[in-house]
């Protein structure tokens, strides 16, 4: 049977009011089967980013219900929602958002730190393993690459043991050798580890990795490919839709 770790319920957002009033989010309603890597693209504006920061409870909607490893997030108060977004939910972000003064070691140990909670030293090593950097625990930021920051912010987002990972344009400040690395790592966690994952991307390239691409336009889902992805299925797609995925840089 399979489980669903994320659901989304008729999901709308709406920004501003009057003239500045934007439906960002138009009516989504999907669900992301556990173990199982989603790719979400689509046009600049097209909701991307807001659907992953609504699923990942880091904004709320106008209307409609995300549900994560059965609890529904608008069932819960500020508070509980922290605790829940802490513990079950890992985010990855296109700047890797590392703190710079800490040691990738500490970066990993951060959330913990802020929970109060004591990371057992063994998770952040093994976290930091997991993403090939064992041997850079004591380095800070700026003495690593690009490529390194991010499986650093991996390692990070996936220290708690989340139900799943939401990752924005992961690879989009990264050259193509290096996202190939955190792309394969994303893979690695899905295959070995039955890891959730979900990820907006631009590229046709990265989406190929994915079990799955959802096709946003306009808030919604217009489109989907399970089965066959490769880089060229995917733009011919996007083509075909004349979804131009332009690149929001
Ligand atoms: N905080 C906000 N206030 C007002 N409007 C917003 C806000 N955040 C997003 N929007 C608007 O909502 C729409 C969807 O934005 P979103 O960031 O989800 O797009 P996206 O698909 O992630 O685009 P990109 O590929 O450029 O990152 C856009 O029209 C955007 O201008
Ligand atoms: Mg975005």
């Amino acid at each position: 049977m399979t489980t669903h770790t994320v659901t989304l319920t008729g999901l709308r957002a709406v920004y501003g009011t009057g003239t500045r009033r934007v439906t960002a989010l138009d009516g989504v309603t999907t669900s992301f089967a556990s173990g199982t890597f989603t790719a979400v693209m689509g046009p600049s504006g097209s909701g991307k980013s807001t659907l992953l920061h609504c699923a990942a409870g880091l904004d709320r909607p106008t209307e409609g219900s995300v549900t994560i490893d059965g609890t529904r997030l608008d069932d819960l108060g500020e508070d509980e929602l922290t605790r829940l977004r802490r513990d079950r939910i890992g985010f990855v972000f296109q700047a890797f958002n590392l703190v710079s003064t800490l040691t990738a070691a500490q970066n990993v140990e951060l959330p913990s730190r802020l929970a109060r909670r004591r990371q057992p030293a063994g998770d952040v090593a093994a976290a930091l393993d997991a993403v090939g950097l064992a041997d850079r625990a004591g380095h800070r930021p700026s003495e690593l690459s690009g490529g390194e920051q991010q499986r650093v912010a991996v390692a990070r987002a996936l220290v708690t043991r989340p139900a799943v990972v939401f990752a924005d344009e992961p690879t989009g400040a990264l050259d193509s050798a290096s996202s190939r690395q955190v792309l394969r790592l994303l893979r690695a966690l899905v295959d070995d580890h039955g890891q959730t994952v979900v990820m907006v991307t631009h590229d046709p390239a990265a989406a190929a990795y994915a079990d799955r691409v959802l096709l946003l336009a306009d808030g919604r889902v217009v489109d989907e490919l399970t089965g066959g992805i490769t880089a060229a299925a995917v733009a011919a797609r996007i083509a075909e839709r004349e979804l131009v995925a332009e690149s929001s840089c």
